[in-house]
């Protein structure tokens, strides 16, 4: 097992109707600005319990923030810090305004001339604006991680940001929130979780006992839930072990003491940033040709990954390796999620070649565990996804 340092400040207030506590969980002398989506918070009944539980604070409001949380918007949003003197924020919604809420965070304090920098130079945030999230659907962990990634549409870029400062103070989930959710955004979040696991587990042993088993037993466990999720969001135990399942997936526990690859999401960012394809999409499509063009160097985390999650303890290592993929590829058909470009846009021509020159020019010339994935090797491995 590799060494590791693991902290995480954030505190999680799990259960039902717990939304009621940012009464006292938010400071009393705060003036808070409240940010959320496209407005579904507004049709599901969580506007009004967060709105109920904050009548003892100074409260602003700035709605409208994207799914793949736009810069722009977000500009506008700074703008309100500033001119309304805000000193908190508290993020009502999914991984978009979530995110978004971290770049304010960050941005709120930054000091260079131009936000956007703090993307492209990795400028990491040591200290930024205290912030808290309600959680309006599980999937991407931003709930308890200090991770953001922010889209920026006039450039068509996607790009990650964060820092120990990132972590929210607190964040509220409670499981009954899935309820309103559609259909397309539960596949989307038990399709995020997933690969969350995979991209910390999918490497190489490295004698992390407990940290694989912690991976596995989220892996079973969204397998589990999912077909309980997807055909009635409002059974409380499955959206409760979903919930808490994608937190868990991402919140930094398994990543300790083993290696980690993270270039599916690499891939994938960049199909969202050029197509708009759903996040939690882009990663079905480009993981299915990852493993199998990755196969020598992960096949024995895939052969354990298919004996101890999907029970196949038929034949060799590569066999079971192979029969793992493909069991995988068949429960991301089941979530409902197509694994192919082409099944989302007839435009992915030249895509491969977009993707590498982009690494490039960012200068990613070895992603993966071991550092070794080369823009040719992203280039081979997308046009296999067509
Ligand atoms: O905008 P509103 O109206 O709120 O609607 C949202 C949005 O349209 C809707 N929704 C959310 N909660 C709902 C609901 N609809 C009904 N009932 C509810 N309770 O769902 C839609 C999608 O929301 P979004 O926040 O975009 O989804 P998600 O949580 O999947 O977040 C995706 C973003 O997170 C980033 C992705 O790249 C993407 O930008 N990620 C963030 C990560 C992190 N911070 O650690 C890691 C991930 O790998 C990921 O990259
Ligand atoms: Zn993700």
């Amino acid at each position: 097992m590799n060494n590791f340092e693991l902290k995480n400040p954030t505190k999680i207030i799990f259960g039902k109707d717990t939304i009621k506590q940012l009464e006292s969980e938010i400071p009393a002398d705060a003036k808070v600005l409240l940010l959320y989506g496209g407005g579904s918070i507004k049709k599901n009944g969580i506007y009004e319990q967060v709105k109920k539980a904050l009548t003892k604070v100074e409260v602003v409001e700035f709605g409208g923030i994207p799914a793949n949380p736009e810069y722009a918007t977000l500009i506008e949003a700074l703008q309100v810090i500033k001119e309304e003197n805000i000193t908190y924020l508290l993020a009502v919604g999914g991984g978009s305004v979530i995110d978004g809420t971290k770049f304010l965070s960050a941005a709120a304090v930054f000091e260079g001339e131009t936000p956007w920098d703090i993307l492209t130079k990795n400028i990491r945030t040591e200290v930024g604006m205290p912030f808290a999230t309600v959680l309006t659907l599980p999937a991407t962990g931003s709930e308890m991680n200090s991770g953001a990634v922010i889209t920026r549409s006039e450039t068509k870029e996607k790009l990650a940001m964060g820092g120990p400062g990132l972590f929210p103070v607190f964040s509220i989930l409670d499981p009954q929130v899935i309820s309103s959710i559609p259909q397309r955004q539960l596949a989307n979040g038990l399709m995020d979780s997933f690969s969350h696991v995979l991209e910390q587990y999918m490497t190489y042993p490295v004698e992390g006992l407990l940290q694989d088993r912690f991976a596995e037993s989220i892996l079973q466990t969204i397998i589990e839930v999912a077909p309980k999720v997807l055909k009635d969001p409002t059974d409380y135990d499955a959206a409760a072990n979903f919930m808490w399942s994608c937190t868990m997936a991402l919140n930094g526990l398994i990543q300790k003491g083993v290696p980690g690859d993270w270039a599916i999401h690499a891939m994938g960012h960049e199909l969202t940033a050029l197509f708009g394809i759903d996040h939690a999409r882009t990663l079905a499509v480009i993981a299915p040709s990852h493993y199998k063009y990755n196969f020598e160097a992960k096949k024995e985390k895939l052969a354990q990954y298919g004996e101890r999650v999907w029970n196949i303890t038929e034949g060799s290592i590569d066999d079971k390796a192979y029969a793992a993929i493909e069991r995988t590829v068949a429960f991301f058909h089941e979530l409902g999620i197509d694994t192919k470009l082409s099944d989302y846009t007839k435009e992915y021509e030249g895509t491969a070649e977009k993707i590498a020159q982009r690494f490039t020019d960012r200068g990613w010339l070895g992603l993966g565990e071991h550092q070794n994935l080369s823009p040719d090797k992203v280039e081979k491995i997308v046009k296999m996804a067509y």
